[in-house]
């Protein structure tokens, strides 16, 4: 019997060191190793009735397989003659085998169904808490993370932990209930015997600690390598304009035939692992079979055991051993699991750089000054500054013009101005208050929050109409025929087939880069924000149409249905100086620090940066118009 407590405990020790200890760190019911991380007991809580459920049905099943092997044995010992001992008749025992295979089967089914299902739950809030992690995070680590190996994390490592908590739970569970139940019955039979036939077991177990760590490595190398391969697709997918535009197709399949090899290389690598140890097993079931007829051989000789029990011996020998070569192929998708929740991981650890404050608004729009004193914003890796000790003060309701060359910082002011970005070092005050201090959502939220124009206004594949009301859901008709008409998209929405109900192709491909614009400025403007930051945003527009634009924007909106409404705070960059002619106040920056300042009059009289820059534009400008003219 010291031998059954031995073997049994070895087998649980195996099972739950395999499953709960990991190279990632994590631990089946230890703590998260750094806050939002999920562990598996994390995952499985929420599935514990559901799983005591599946549980339950699978003992079932494993009664009803378990008992077939001694009712073998006792129809061999009545067909030997030995009937007058056996409890049954032959013809109850073969009823009995036939009843047992057709519940067992029902029930079996049962149990996956259960046990699956509550693998698919995993999943599903997996990927919720997931999908809403990504939404609190900040620009800045979309910058640093792509959109493809995002989207394989919440495919392809969602899938693989589906199957861990699904399918190889299942089968763990299944192992050790076949192995509790197994284990005492074969030693109940003859002790040596069933000594003698384990005895390849722990060479078993042991082997497939040594795989199984290796594997944990393999998989993860592989599930990145699939990740950069998505990242390669998405990107030459959504960039194929550029592609075709530079003709660089052969590049881009290139790049693509690199990853793709290194997806296959490495699941070559995992795959050669993974295939070791089906045969492993296989060999030791076989090993265990036939040691089990040699030792049992001698003890039927001896006259301690019957045919039957040998038959029985044997049979629940492969029923273990089914289990022990299932456990092969349940540790790599452990692994796969694991690795993928250590990827998945990643991604719930990080956290937003910029984090809400308390402060929220009072009244109904917020006033709209803004005091910048001392910003330092950093960029990169390691970090330089990117907004170098920039101090401006925007009166409320005044319009505000920043130029620059590419790279001055002018996008990274506007981004820490619009809580995008983390502020170093110094101050922004909107309404008076740092916006360390501001509730996000208070500062964003529509009508009277701030809104940011990019200057590649984003489109969803939606009608132009949806894509103009997306932060203005309250918006009407008439706010958004009036926006149409101050962004000057009227003649190009009657163009369109069907108006504002014209669905506009992925990211806008079927519009031009200024309809782009002229609707993301006009989404803009439907939120009635009362700070408006707009980054070089009319840029793909003609010189007239901003003009328009620039006039209707600094006279109020126009678009409050109700009453009108107050011209906004604008801070506006522009590589079009002409743009800014009229501005309040227009700052010229160098990278990151602010040189000159003043109105348009003030910066031409002091002949600096902004004089030069404003000489060049006129006479690229009366040179357009020259040819203009010429070929009229
Ligand atoms: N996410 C980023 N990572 C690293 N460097 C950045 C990032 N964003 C901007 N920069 C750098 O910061 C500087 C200012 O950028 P930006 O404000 O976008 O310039 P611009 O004046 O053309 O709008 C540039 O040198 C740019 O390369
Ligand atoms: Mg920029």
């Amino acid at each position: 019997m010291a031998a059954t407590r031995t073997t049994l405990a070895m087998h649980f020790v195996v099972v739950v060191a395999v499953m709960a200890e990991g190279p990632s760190g994590t631990t089946v019911l230890g703590t998260a190793p750094s806050p939002g991380a999920r562990t598996l007991g994390m995952l499985f809580s929420p599935q514990l009735p559901m799983m005591a459920r599946g549980f339950l049905w699978l003992m079932l099943t494993n009664l009803c397989a378990l008992a077939v092997p001694r009712l073998v044995n006792i129809g061999i010992d009545i067909v030997e003659g030995r009937g007058a001992t056996a409890p049954l008749s032959l013809s109850a025992v073969v009823a009995l085998i036939v009843t047992l295979a057709v519940v067992g089967g029902v029930v079996r089914t049962q149990s996956r169904l259960v046990l699956f299902n509550a693998g698919r739950d995993v999943e599903r809030a997996l990927r919720e808490d997931l999908f809403a992690h990504l939404a609190t995070l900040s620009s800045t680590y979309f910058g640093r993370s792509s959109t493809g190996d995002l989207m394989s994390r919440l495919t392809n490592d969602l899938t693989n932990i589906r199957l861990l908590a699904g399918f190889a739970l299942l089968n763990a569970l299944n192992g050790i209930l076949v192995v509790v139940v197994t284990l005492p019955l074969l030693f109940l039979l003859d002790v040596k015997v069933a000594a003698v036939s384990l005895l390849p077991f722990p060479l078993v177990i042991i082997a497939a600690q040594l795989v199984s760590k290796r594997m944990f490595r393999r998989t993860r190398e592989n599930q990145d390598a699939i990740g950069a391969l998505s990242t390669v697709v998405q990107e030459s997918l959504a960039g194929q304009m550029v592609v075709r535009a530079f003709s660089q197709e052969d590049l881009v399949v290139a790049r693509f035939v690199e990853k793709n090899d290194r997806v296959f290389h490495t699941s070559m690598r995992l795959a050669r692992i993974r295939l070791l140890m089906g045969p492993l097993m296989g060999l030791m079931a076989s090993f265990a079979t036939a040691a089990a007829l040699f030792s049992g051989g001698y003890a039927v000789a001896a006259g301690r055991m019957t045919i039957g029990d040998i038959v029985e011996i044997n049979t629940r020998l492969v029923q273990l051993a089914w289990p022990m070569i299932a456990l092969g192929f349940t540790l790599s998708v452990w692994q796969r699991g694991k690795a993928s929740l250590s990827r998945i991981n990643e991604v719930l650890v990080a956290r937003p750089d910029v984090v809400d404050g308390a402060q929220r608004r009072s009244a109904n729009s917020l006033q709209g000054p803004i005091k910048v004193s001392g910003l330092v914003v950093n960029v990169g890796a390691p970090p330089r500054r990117g907004v170098d000790d920039l101090s401006i003060s925007v009166p409320a309701g005044s319009f505000v013009g920043v130029v620059g060359k590419i790279g001055s910082g002018k996008s990274l002011l506007l981004k820490a101005i619009a809580r995008q970005l983390p502020v170093e070092r110094g101050q922004i005050r909107i309404d008076d208050v740092d916006v360390i201090d501001w509730h996000l959502s208070a500062l964003r939220q529509a009508p009277g929050g701030v809104a940011v124009v990019p200057e590649d206004g984003f489109l969803f594949s939606a009608t132009l109409r949806e894509n103009l009301v997306f932060g203005a859901a309250a918006a009407t008709d008439a706010d958004v025929e009036a926006v149409v008409d101050l962004v000057d998209l009227r003649r190009d929405v009657e163009r369109f087939p069907q108006g504002l109900q014209t669905i506009v192709g992925e990211r806008g491909v079927t519009l031009s880069g200024g309809q782009r614009q002229r609707v993301a400025l006009g989404r803009a403007l439907l939120a009635r924000p009362a700070i408006l930051l707009l980054d070089d945003c009319l840029s793909a527009v003609d010189v007239e149409t901003e003009q328009n634009i620039i006039r209707a924007l600094q006279s109020g909106f126009g678009v409050d249905a109700g009453g009108h409404m107050a011209a906004a705070t604008i801070i506006m960059v522009s590589h079009r100086l002409s743009a800014l002619k009229v501005a309040d106040l227009i700052i010229s920056l160098d990278q990151g620090r602010g040189v000159e300042r003043g109105t348009h009059e003030e910066l031409l009289a002091s002949g600096g940066l902004y004089a030069t820059l404003w000489g060049e534009q006129q006479r690229r400008e009366e040179l357009a118009k020259r040819l203009r003219g010429d070929a009229a």
